[in-house]
């Protein structure tokens, strides 16, 4: 074990469960910095020292699900919900296309309002305006119908996190309503459809094991997704998991670094909730491996409303800044943000 484990991750080499485990777990500081810059080498190799912009557009804290870790879940009674108008979504485009971003992300809770027909007219609106811009969907789950005349009307990329790859796990992090089985055939449907798909799950979320995220690691190995966004867990003060203790960056980031090695040429974000937890916790993703940011475009009246998690970072910074913010933070290190 220990360099041997990260050769075999390097060359795509049969890896066992046990060594998984024990590169998640070891405190061999030499062991950990050498999987790191493993992982920052193969990102640089791949993704030169270039870190991709996604705007990312929060429309809408509205959500029929009450997932047990989520800020925004539908019985959360102290959140004011807001839902942006087709045309504020318009505006954030717009800015978003000012500033240069290449893709624009539209995330937001499992809104009811959310019909096909509205999401699918955003979407051709979206795309008529700005027809080589990406646009990437993060809406939860639907029938297959539903993504597929998004991906019509010209929708290119689809997240949806699997959260976790044991079903027993998924269960107590979800309600009864929901199940691992359909979120699983959701991520198959985007796939066939053609969409990028992007997954990923929370890293020390309630209840999670080591084996669990061995088992996210294979799940991942079999799905082969485009893109791959992980952050640790970070409790909400009004949910049922306010007490847990949020999830440990420094496994989030050897996570990182194993899955670089493991997809070499998957966007990996460096994501807010590692942000959160960590100061210059987007730096540190990259060092070990990350390749995307997602500043926020949403309006700064509705930010704070978008509160998955408590102490949730860039909240007050207007989209403009905020990118020029992360552009600095990104230059400091060495990078480009393009
Ligand atoms: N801590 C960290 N991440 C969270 N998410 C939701 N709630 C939390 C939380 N409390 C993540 C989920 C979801 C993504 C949009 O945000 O993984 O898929």
């Amino acid at each position: 074990m220990n360099n041997d484990i990260i050769f075999k991750l390097k060359e795509h080499l049969p890896i066992s469960d046990e060594e998984l485990q024990f590169i998640l777990t070891t405190g061999d500081k030499a062991i950990i910095e050498s999987l790191r810059t493993a992982a920052q080498d193969v990102a640089v190799h791949q993704h030169g020292k270039i870190i991709k912009a996604r705007g990312l557009i929060e429309i809408s804290n509205r959500c029929k699900n009450n997932c047990l870790y989520c800020g925004i879940r539908a019985s959360n009674s102290e959140l004011h919900r807001y839902s942006l108008s087709d045309k504020e979504i318009l505006e954030c485009c717009e800015m978003g296309d000012n500033l240069g971003f290449k893709t624009f992300v539209l995330q937001g809770g499992e809104d009811v309002e959310h019909t096909t027909e509205r999401i699918t007219n955003l979407i051709s609106q979206i795309r008529a305006r700005y027809p080589h811009t990406a646009i990437t969907l993060s809406l939860g789950e639907r029938d297959k119908s539903d993504y597929q005349a998004w991906y019509n009307a010209g929708a290119n990329r689809y997240l949806l996190r699997h959260e976790t790859a044991n079903p027993e796990h998924y269960k107590r992090l979800h309600p009864s309503t929901m199940s691992f089985e359909n979120r699983i055939q959701c991520l198959k449907n985007l796939k066939e459809i053609g969409f990028e798909t992007g997954t990923g799950m929370m890293v020390g979320s309630p209840y999670q094991t080591i084996d669990d995220l061995v088992s996210d690691l294979r799940f991942m190995e079999q799905l082969q997704p485009h893109m791959i966004g992980i952050g640790p867990f970070v409790p909400h003060h009004s949910t049922p998991f306010a007490k847990f203790p949020a999830g440990s960056v420094d496994i989030t980031l050897r996570l990182i670094s194993i899955l670089r090695l493991m997809h070499p040429k998957a966007n990996i974000p460096a994501t807010t909730s590692l942000g959160t937890l960590a100061k210059n916790g987007r730096e540190m993703g990259i060092f070990h491996g990350a390749n995307v940011v997602m500043p926020n475009l949403s309006p700064t009246t509705h930010r704070k409303e978008y509160a998955l998690y408590d102490n949730k970072i860039c909240t007050d910074l207007e989209a403009a800044e905020s990118r020029k913010q992360i552009e600095i933070q990104i230059q400091n290190i060495g990078y480009t943000l393009e």
